[in-house]
């Protein structure tokens, strides 16, 4: 059995295989209409998706948790804590006498775990020479876009209790 005929025909499997290289490519007006339809149809429904989603959405609720003691940490010294999960690292600063600030370690640009810099009293990222307030998160210096989420904290008796993230 050959599988070519003289030079000046096709080879023998182009006869026998019908679909051709150039049809293939080929992309009908209706083919591509559907096409559009359903990828409009999809983008259509994933936007719906997210406006029923924030639309609906409710407020995180958030369990008290004991942080610390008072007292229980000098001034100007640290501790660190998990809230509202146990992987979500936090920072507790005693920054005075009588007061406390306390914020997600996470760094808002690529996550690093932000420490204390006692000597400035700053907040500082080792990533990327980020740095934020102790007083309210805000950023002092570097590539984070947004504030620190700040933890809610509240005196009950002798202890300082976490009741809610602030700018999550
Ligand atoms: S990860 Fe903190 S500054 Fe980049």
């Amino acid at each position: 059995m050959t599988l070519w005929r003289s030079p000046a025909k096709e080879a023998l499997w182009r006869d026998e295989f019908s679909v051709l290289a150039a049809d293939e490519r080929y992309v009908s007006r209706r083919q591509f209409a559907k096409f559009l339809t359903l990828a409009s149809l999809g983008m259509f429904a994933g936007n719906l998706w997210i406006l029923l989603k924030a639309r609906f959405r409710t407020a995180p609720v958030f369990a008290p948790a004991t942080v610390a003691r008072l007292g229980e940490i000098p001034v100007g010294e640290v501790k660190l804590f998990a809230y509202p999960a146990p992987q979500d690292r936090c920072i507790l600063i005693r920054t005075a006498e009588n007061d406390y600030a306390a914020y997600s370690q996470k760094c808002t640009h690529l996550s690093c775990a932000v420490y204390y810099e006692k000597e400035t009293g700053r907040l500082a990222c080792p990533c990327h020479n980020g740095f934020f307030s102790v007083k309210d998160g805000s950023v002092l210096q570097g590539p984070p876009p947004r504030p620190l989420p700040r933890i809610l904290l509240e005196e009950r008796g002798q202890e300082l209790i976490a009741t809610g993230v602030e700018g999550r």
